[in-house]
């Protein structure tokens, strides 16, 4: 017999063939015990802050890693990306003159979409992709690209512990709930009242055994009966489960949550109407986030379509530039890289279609890491110069800090400029 759980799970996408169903089951049911992992003030007051960013008077740096390795909850590791993060945002807020509103995507971003289900190892071995620490592990070994349902109970784990080392760092917004009810006022951000820079969290919600039962009712609701997904403060559907039949778009229909939807150079201005309608309408400014990541390329001629299929929803959604994945080219040693001018040139001509039809172009959502790394390079020739030495990342090429601060000087200067196209 097929049940309803087993029909929403046929409709989801990129799902991992799990191992044991058994053992799948009992790893829910212990994820449906567990305590929530964010607090649903806090994720509330995430879309008060998202809400300024729509209306222009606040800008959004979302960033982290493009896969996060369980191995990164260590103290060290965490408090180094919440530091990163809350430095790029310190500049940009000190430049800008605007409050910047810092959202990690880290403490949960072990899931991975893929374009394929196998790939080739160096030795000519055929193996299942890797899909994030939740769900295997980055090993060349079949042993290790087995869908394993406990890394999902390991997942609330390592962001327990990367919210922990958050939370008594100073650097984790908490909810302020006083007998139920929601204490208005504003995290540490603006530039006057900045005390240890408070980050959100946030990552893809994609896996439905993870998200699922880590729904949780939210008191902070004024209407009753609502529920908030409690793996993080914003959760966003990506490119390759955002289809409107899905289950993905169905779950971010079901929680309060800030969502954010990514959108590729598919997406279609009936895909951003609907996806206004049933995660927008009727909901709290701020609570939806369309991401574009269209590629430098494409963006001046593929995103003025879309920005005036949400006009009715203006200064209501916030509209984020993820200028990583649009521009990911292979490098000469075969490694997939991203070239910094091409980041460039997206963000600056995201900002001037923004701009040019009424919108504002309310952040940035990056994949960086604080280490020194060579994932992404400066210029097209660097291309097919040398090597890359230093390329760490379990999944997509990140910026470096160094190239992570040349794309805030930019995104500086283009937010002091509000004249400039
Ligand atoms: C990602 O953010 O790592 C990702 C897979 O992005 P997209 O869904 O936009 O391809
Ligand atoms: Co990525």
């Amino acid at each position: 017999m097929t049940t309803a759980t087993d029909r929403v799970r046929q409709r989801a996408a990129q799902q991992p063939p799990w191992e044991s169903d058994d053992v799948l089951r009992g790893v829910r049911q212990d994820l449906a015990r567990l305590p929530p992992l964010t607090d649903a003030a806090a994720c509330r007051r995430l879309l008060h802050d998202l809400a300024r960013a729509a209306r222009g008077s606040a800008f959004v740096l979302q960033g982290g890693d493009c896969a996060e390795p369980f191995a990164d909850s260590a103290p060290d590791r965490i408090s180094a990306k919440a530091a990163h993060l809350a430095a790029l945002a310190d500049r940009l807020e000190t430049r800008a003159g605007l409050p910047v509103v810092r959202v990690g995507r880290f403490a949960g971003q072990y899931a991975k979409p893929r374009s394929q289900d196998v790939e080739t190892s160096d030795d000519g071995v055929v193996l299942p992709v890797y899909r994030g620490d939740a769900v295997n592990r980055p090993e060349a070994a079949p042993a290790a690209r087995r869908p394993d349902p406990l890394r999902l109970r390991s997942a609330y784990d390592h962001a327990a512990a990367c919210l922990d080392t958050l939370l008594v760092g100073g650097h984790l917004v908490e909810g302020h709930l006083v007998e139920g009810r929601l204490v208005e006022g504003h995290p540490a951000h603006g530039p006057a009242d900045r005390a240890p820079s408070p980050v959100y969290t946030s990552h893809e919600a994609l896996l439905v055994d993870y998200e699922e039962p880590l729904v949780r009712p939210d008191r902070t609701d004024p209407h009753t009966g609502g529920r908030y997904g409690s793996s993080a403060h914003m959760l966003w559907i990506g490119e390759r489960t955002r289809r409107p039949d899905g289950w993905h778009v169905r779950f971010a229909e079901t929680v309060n949550n800030p969502v954010g939807v990514k959108l590729g150079p598919g997406a279609t201005p009936q895909d951003v109407r609907e996806l206004c309608e049933r995660l927008a309408d009727g909901r709290p400014a701020g609570r939806l986030s369309l991401i574009t990541r269209l590629g430098a390329a494409d963006t001046a001629r593929l995103l003025p379509p879309l920005v005036d299929a949400a006009a009715a929803f203006s200064g209501r959604v916030v509209w984020l530039c993820d200028p990583m994945h649009g521009n990911t080219v292979r490098h000469g040693s075969g490694r997939k890289t991203r070239v910094l001018a091409d980041v460039e040139r997206e963000v600056r001509d995201f900002f001037a279609v923004l701009r040019a039809h009424g919108a504002h172009p309310g952040g940035l959502h990056l994949e960086m890491t604080p280490d020194d790394v060579t994932e992404c390079v400066d210029r097209p020739a660097d291309l097919t110069a040398g090597a890359l030495p230093r390329y760490l990342t379990a999944c997509d090429p990140r910026l470096g800090p160094g190239q992570a601060d040349r794309l805030i000087t930019v995104t500086a200067g283009l937010l002091e400029r509000k004249d400039v196209l």
